[in-house]
């Protein structure tokens, strides 16, 4: 989704700007640009290609400057044209970019008309431009503050005044924007990431804040327009390896990373209890009488699997609630809830307003589970737990959401532990599975050519079936989301046992369904529901595990994952349905990595 870029410096900002922008490109966008302040007027280039052909014009016209504002859009209001890039201007005096939404532009552009300005784009964000220029008299911070005011919706917002050389002014309001600090020079980004490499001192904004950006000086002001100070976090960020090395796509490689991935989040965990999480004592798990898991998307899915361990693990009622439907609806909550966003980004905007409403109701013992340290949700909570999955830059979530079944178990071990329904036997024994599965996740991942061969037949049909149940239900769910986002192909998950309610109706021979069928207590339930689809000349493709009597025949297929992995088995099962929504693109000529309308990081609603 959009990214913002700025820098205030005495040296020419525009490669940094760019390098920036480069670093947000994972995040989704169709358009980009930059603008640079210049003696007369300010000077931008904008585009619909990637950043690296922005790159190319921008060192074909020579734009250089001091002051600099950069932006990828993934486009909301207004097509994905080049008029409605950022940065977008105001008679040649005020430069904004924007993430989020101005609920209210219609009803502001209107009163801006009336004051006779001309409106270029589609876009929400130039009632932004116009109305900073209509309350400006040489003073841009004023201006903004005047202007946010008027706003209803989300923004992050940089902007400079031509008029104004050495200076940049931001402002956020449920959308991210970080502050960076050099020596001589300082930036504005929606993602610390973007300035790795030029500061490690970040100022972490707050909604409703407006920031005053010079040379090595930083000034914010809260919704109260009173002065505060924010803490300076030194934060040291590697610039990961982020090169496709070997592999065709960041999704075929994030996959395959998943082993890895789950070893350096278990990396330091020897012993279940409070300590595994930043900021956790033993109260955050004593006094809960229930669980309430929000996410969106992949993330949801993780708190769908979760929920069945922290009742048959910590015996603990618990809910997974889709973060978009939560924040709007009446609740009648427990006090004594434990509050658990999940989410890759962290800064996703339904699941960052749905941790807030549940605040606001009184749930404040919150611990956030997610992958970006020092992301707004990370930093809304009371106590979190970094997966570390490292940087996914593939939009589909891959990685992500293995890790986070991972802490999301520990963390319903951890509950089980401390209120006594977990015996020291049986965390020896879980601490010991979790250890072992990134073995078992590399014996999977080995069946790709397998997989490949399901891919080819899968990726001619313009639909199928996915279906599991209990807590392999949501690994149902997210394989058809995968195959949706990635190829094309419209799937739908069911509950192996509601086939018959209904949709069995639609299998046919052209409809393969695609089953998770691990060796538990419910296998012979399926197997039966599995008949059902035979029966109908439905084709099955089922992942399973060693000895649960499937053999492969005429119009079934099987994928065995191994002997079946106990509770952790989910975390086997989707594997191979993330490679075959992989293939599957891969066979229909897909944006694997950048699959259509979508973006990496949502923060808009
Ligand atoms: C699907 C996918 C999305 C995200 C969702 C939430 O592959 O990646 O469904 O899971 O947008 O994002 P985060 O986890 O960043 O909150």
């Amino acid at each position: 989704m959009c990214g913002i870029v700025g820098a205030v410096s005495q040296r020419n900002v525009v490669p940094m700007l760019i390098e920036g922008l480069r670093r947000l490109e994972y995040r989704g966008y169709d358009s980009c640009g930059i603008a640079v302040h210049r003696t007369g007027k300010p000077r931008r280039a904008r585009c619909t290609a990637r950043v690296n052909s922005l790159a190319r014009t921008i060192s074909d016209i020579h734009l250089e400057g001091s002051l600099g504002i950069a932006h990828t859009r993934w486009a909301t209001h207004g097509a994905p044209a080049t008029m409605n890039a950022h940065p977008i201007f105001s008679r040649d005096l005020i430069a904004i970019v924007h993430n989020g939404i101005i609920e209210n532009h219609e009803s502001l552009k209107a009163m801006l008309v009336e004051q006779g300005y001309e409106f270029q784009t589609e876009t929400d964000t130039e009632v932004i431009a116009h109305l900073v220029h209509s309350f400006y008299d040489g003073d841009l911070l004023s201006a903004v503050m005047r202007s946010t005011h008027m706003f209803r919706g989300t923004y992050a917002i940089a902007a400079f005044s031509n008029s104004e050389p050495g200076r940049m002014v931001g402002a956020r309001e449920g959308s991210p924007l970080v502050a960076g600090i050099g020596e001589t020079e300082t930036f504005l980004a929606s993602d610390a990431l973007a300035l790795a490499g030029y500061t490690n001192r970040f100022v972490f904004l707050e909604d409703g804040d407006v920031v005053d950006l010079k040379p090595g000086q930083v000034t914010v002001w809260d919704r109260d327009r009173r002065s505060v100070e924010r803490p300076n976090r030194l934060i040291e960020q590697s610039l990961e390896d982020t090169s496709l090395g070997s592999f065709s796509h960041y999704m075929q490689k994030e996959i395959f990373e998943q082993p890895l991935a789950i070893t350096n989040t278990l990396a330091n965990v020897a012993s279940l209890g409070s300590s595994i999480f930043e900021d956790a004592d033993r109260s955050t798990f004593e006094n809960v009488d229930k669980v309430l898991l929000l996410g969106c998307g992949t993330s949801h899915h993780a708190g769908l699997v979760a929920r069945q361990w922290f009742e048959s693990v910590a015996r603990v009622p618990a809910q997974a609630e889709i973060a978009s439907e939560f924040r709007y609806r009446e609740q009648c909550h427990d006090p004594r809830t434990l509050v658990v966003p999940v989410s890759q980004s962290g800064e996703t905007a339904d699941t960052l307003a749905a941790l807030k409403y549940a605040q606001a109701m009184g749930l404040d013992n919150t611990l956030a589970i997610g992958n970006v340290a020092n992301s707004a949700m990370m930093r809304a909570a009371r106590s979190r737990f970094q997966t570390r999955a490292g940087v996914e830059i593939g939009v589909a979530s891959s990685k992500a959401f293995t890790t986070q079944l991972v802490a999301l178990f520990l963390l319903a071990a951890t509950l089980g532990r401390v209120r006594g329904t977990l015996s020291s036997q049986q965390e020896t024994s879980y601490l010991q599975q979790l250890h072992k599965l990134p073995v078992a996740c590399r014996a999977v991942l080995a069946k790709e050519p397998q997989v490949i061969a399901w891919a080819n037949e899968i990726s001619t049909r313009e639909s199928a079936f996915y279906l599991g149940r209990g807590v392999h239900f949501p690994i149902a769910m997210e394989g058809a989301l995968k195959l949706k986002e990635i190829a094309y192909i419209h799937a739908e998950a069911y509950a192996a046992g509601e086939l018959k309610h209904g949709p069995l109706a639609l299998v046919t021979p052209d409809t393969p369904a695609v089953v998770s069928a691990p060796n538990d207590a419910l296998l012979d339930k399926l197997k039966s529901n599995m008949q059902e689809v035979r029966a109908r000349g439905g084709q099955l493709f089922v992942i399973t595990d060693n000895g649960a009597g499937i053999p492969s025949g005429s119009g079934t297929r099987t994928l065995e994952t191994g002997a079946h992995f106990g509770l952790l088995s989910p975390i086997l099962h989707v594997l191979p349905m993330q490679l075959l929504a992989y293939h599957s693109g891969c066979a229909r000529h897909t944006d694997i990595d950048k699959p259509r309308n979508l973006a990496k990081s949502v923060t808009v609603e």
